[in-house]
């Protein structure tokens, strides 16, 4: 058989904003409206991303629990059944995945870009008019809430610390405009470090603190211009060397860049340069992109009380190819997502391939956002299925198999190996002498945590700051488990926050375990960055955990011990040694989520009731959903009784 040696040309992809498909010629920084994307959408991305065929060895519908809810609303109430994933094993969506699009942005005649630009310099200038008059008033925010007439408590007018002034001023500054429109926040604004390196960019994990706190203000442009940009780049073809990754994928970053128009140095124009890991450090995948992309949607929606962007033909489109791509087949035995080390807020090597809990816990609040939006047709149905039976699977694993506490601890510790057949008690085979010897001292008698990673014979004990957060916030781990994630945080407080809110992992990799895992990374040395370093932009993530567990007292105390030294410290990106006393070795300045991270805490805590619509309950029938399906092998009883003793430890 003859092989096709032709390769597909390796291009670096920018998008202009001139460009002319669907877009008003004279007015090139104008989101397209739904009806223009009408016609982008038919000419640069599927109608509707097909779903892929039923996996042929289905197994019968016992799982199937409820009907389908047949509107967006129904399905905001209700969650569905739970059939078998409908497989792209066949890769259905090949046959929608457009190549090699015409990239090279289409321009104006110069004239017209002279025109366009001016009319774009005295909208900057209007804009920063109104930049200013909003700075004056900043007000703890609750924006247009109340505006908008929606049924949400609005905050009271509270007192505004200098610290918050300047952290709003500072991320007003950190705006990026593309064309003349708010299109995201810069990762970092710090004047002393001549090497950039993409802290230039905007990515797109950093600007959800941002964006959230920009909504809560009332200032929803920024966010509804992100949105609609990224889901543009996410259907652009990308190669690293010569090869595609999956058309789903969000980018980690993106770059407003000018460049010269036709090669003349006279006339320029705007481009969107993202970076979808080909030139990240490491080549590594963003797998946490799209899962954050999905959320922040939620959150637009559910802050402004504008739900017609998720509606969106193109929006949507962008939902089902994230998750196509997260939820097509592979080898996988687990329901839990596999990736490449560094596919996360973790982007280098630290050990955490495989299936590590921030990734499980952005994957399921991803899916549980998606399961709310997904507009229910005929070619919807089954994606909903495959969600719903992937939320039930992946509950029952996170909650029954990444749990520890002393009592489980104890279990392992006790673990017979080399089990065959399926009553096997150690399912992964675990080693007990894996537990390591700090876990012994360190497990409280009170509360428990996830682990960080569960592979065959292989648990990765260290205590991972963002998924377990995560976890509660969309209700992965039980209610129990969540108020037990929570106690050991109070009880480890000096090992966890000490001065400086909040370790990213616990414990840090030392002496040889560092030169193994890390590769003997000098930027991943023990309790520096990655590896043990403290980031306060982790705040409002514990904010939202603790609001929703009725724990307020441990988010303030948490936000209190950062308030003391982060406008000092000049708003560092992260803090090294054991007790986070340190600015990171190689940490930026002026970094912008630990001032967004910072700013929204307050802002959540001031305004309790907006944490709440950014969490997602426990959905019973999800748990119902798994006991069923387990029910077939054992004796379990299938009933949301059976569920809630069963799942709810
Ligand atoms: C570092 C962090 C990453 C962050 C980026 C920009 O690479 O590891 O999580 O998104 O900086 O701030």
């Amino acid at each position: 058989m003859a092989i096709s040696t032709t390769l597909k040309p390796c291009r670096r992809l920018l998008i202009g904003c001139t460009r002319t498909v669907g877009w008003h010629p004279k007015c090139p920084h104008r989101l397209p409206s739904a009806a223009d994307h009408h016609s982008l959408h038919r000419l640069h991305r599927p109608a509707d991303p097909e779903p892929a065929r039923p996996r042929p060895s289905a197994p019968p519908s016992h799982r199937g629990i409820l009907g389908i809810p047949t509107t967006v609303s129904d399905l905001r109430r209700f969650s569905s059944s739970s059939e078998p994933f409908p497989g792209g094993g066949d890769k259905a969506f090949d046959r929608i995945y457009i190549q090699g699009m015409a990239v090279k942005p289409l321009v104006l005649e110069s004239v017209e870009a002279e025109a366009v630009k001016e009319a774009v310099k005295e909208e900057v200038e209007r804009e920063q008019a109104a930049t200013v008059e909003t700075e004056g008033s900043v007000d703890g925010g609750v924006g247009n809430l109340e505006e908008s007439g929606r049924d949400l408590e609005v905050g009271k007018e509270i007192e505004v610390s200098e610290v918050e002034k300047e952290a709003w001023r500072l991320l007003n500054k950190a705006v990026v405009s593309y064309c003349g429109s708010p299109v995201g926040t810069v990762a970092a604004n710090d004047p002393t470090t001549l090497s950039q390196l993409n802290y230039d960019q905007v990515f797109i994990r950093d600007f959800v603190p941002s964006a959230i706190a920009f909504l809560i203000k009332g200032e929803s442009d920024v966010v509804r211009n992100f949105l609609l940009h990224i889901v543009q780049l996410q259907s652009w073809e990308k190669t690293v060397d010569c090869y595609s990754p999956g058309q789903g994928l969000m980018p980690a970053s993106f770059k407003v860049r000018t460049v010269p128009l036709d090669g003349s140095n006279e006339a320029f124009e705007e481009v969107l340069d993202p970076d979808f890991g080909e030139s990240a450090i490491g080549r590594v995948a963003p797998v946490d992109s799209g899962l954050w992309w999905i959320i922040l949607l939620r959150a637009y929606g559910k802050i402004t009380g504008d739900y017609t962007l998720q509606e969106r033909v193109d929006v949507q489109t962008g939902i089902k190819l994230i998750l196509n791509l997260c939820l097509s087949d592979g080898f996988d035995m687990f329901p839990s997502l596999l990736v490449t080390d560094g596919s996360c807020m973790i982007d280098r090597r630290m050990g955490i391939h495989g299936h590590p809990l921030e990734i499980q816990a952005l994957f399921y609040s991803a899916l549980r956002c998606s399961r709310e939006m997904i507009t229910i047709n005929d070619t919807s149905k089954n994606l909903v299925r495959a969600i719903n039976n992937r939320l039930s699977a992946l509950s029952f694993h996170i909650r029954e198999y990444y749990w520890v506490d002393m009592k489980r601890i104890n279990e392992i510790y006790r673990y017979k190996t080399e089990e065959y057949s399926q009553n096997a008690v150690n399912k992964f085979n675990i080693y007990p002498e894996q537990i390591p010897s700090w876990l012994a001292d360190w497990i409280p008698e009170k509360g428990g945590y996830l682990i960080g990673n569960l592979q065959p014979a292989h648990m990765d004990f260290r205590f991972f700051s963002l998924g377990n957060f995560w976890a509660i916030v969309s209700s992965l781990t039980t209610p129990r488990q969540a108020e037990g994630i929570l106690n050991l945080i109070e009880d480890k407080w000096d090992d966890l926050v000490a001065n400086m809110p909040f370790k990213i992992c616990y414990p840090a990799l030392e002496y040889e375990e560092w030169r193994i895992i890390t590769g003997g990374d000098p930027k991943n040395t023990p309790w520096s960055y990655h590896n043990g370093g403290s980031w306060p932009t982790l705040l409002w993530q514990f904010t939202l955990a603790c609001i929703k567990m009725g724990r307020p007292d441990l988010a303030q105390r948490a936000v209190a011990v950062a308030e003391k030294q982060l406008s000092n410290d000049k708003w560092p990106e992260y803090y090294d040694t054991r007790t986070g006393r340190f600015i990171g070795k190689q940490s930026r300045l002026y970094q912008t989520w630990t001032v967004a991270g910072f700013l929204l805490s307050k802002m959540l805590l001031a305004n309790p009731e907006i944490a709440t619509i950014l969490t997602c309950e426990e959905d019973l029938e999800l748990l119902e959903g798994c006991i069923c399906s387990l029910s077939k092998s054992s004796r379990t009883k299938c009933s949301r009784r059976a569920a809630r003793s069963q799942i709810l430890v």
